[in-house]
């Protein structure tokens, strides 16, 4: 099992690298980010923000290129899913028992999402400015962003 962490400063150049090879940049401030590390390794990085005590949006996802394929993906979804509060710097006051969580896919990894149990939904179905993220992207036809929700029961466990 590779260890999840929050980015520190010291990473912010790995990660940004990791972002930049599909077209992607770092979605906020590096410590609002979170990791997958197999020893000082980057293996893995993304971004998720809680909108409201029942609403989590992931706003930035990748696996580095010699990583793919083997669960890593699967394995920091899974864990954001399961605990979003505890991978969001932005804390809230709770979570509900039922919560979603939307994203924006690249057309290419829509079937990860699925895999991952996301449906796709309409656009309007995602918190203000994620709705209109793509509206005006010059890189819209490329991408063919899928917008996508799950909804998430928690577990009665929980950190
Ligand atoms: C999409 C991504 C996060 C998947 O990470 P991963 O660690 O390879 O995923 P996992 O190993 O957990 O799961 C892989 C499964 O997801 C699905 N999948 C992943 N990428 C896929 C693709 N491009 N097309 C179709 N299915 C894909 C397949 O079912 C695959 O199963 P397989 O390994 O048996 O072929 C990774 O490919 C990536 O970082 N892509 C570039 C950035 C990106 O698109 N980020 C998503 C947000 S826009």
């Amino acid at each position: 099992m590779n260890e999840i962490t929050f980015a520190t400063r010291e990473e912010e150049e790995t990660l940004q690298d990791l972002f930049t090879g599909y077209g992607m940049a770092l979605a906020g401030d590096i410590e609002e980010h979170v990791l997958v590390k197999a020893g000082h390794k980057v293996l893995a990085g993304a971004m998720l923000s809680q909108i409201d005590t029942n609403l989590f949006h992931l706003l930035v996802f990748a696996v580095s290129k010699d990583g793919h394929h083997q669960g890593i993906g699967s394995q920091l979804l899974q864990e954001l899913l399961k605990k979003p509060e505890n991978y969001c710097r932005t804390s809230f006051d709770g979570v509900d028992e039922t919560y979603t969580v939307t994203t924006v896919a690249k057309g290419d990894a829509a079937p990860f999402y699925q895999k991952n149990g996301f449906a796709a939904c309409d656009f309007s179905v995602l918190a203000y400015p994620f709705d209109e993220q793509c509206e005006e992207c010059p890189d819209k036809q490329d991408c063919k962003p899928v917008a996508m929700m799950i909804e998430c029961h928690q577990y009665k466990e929980r950190k």
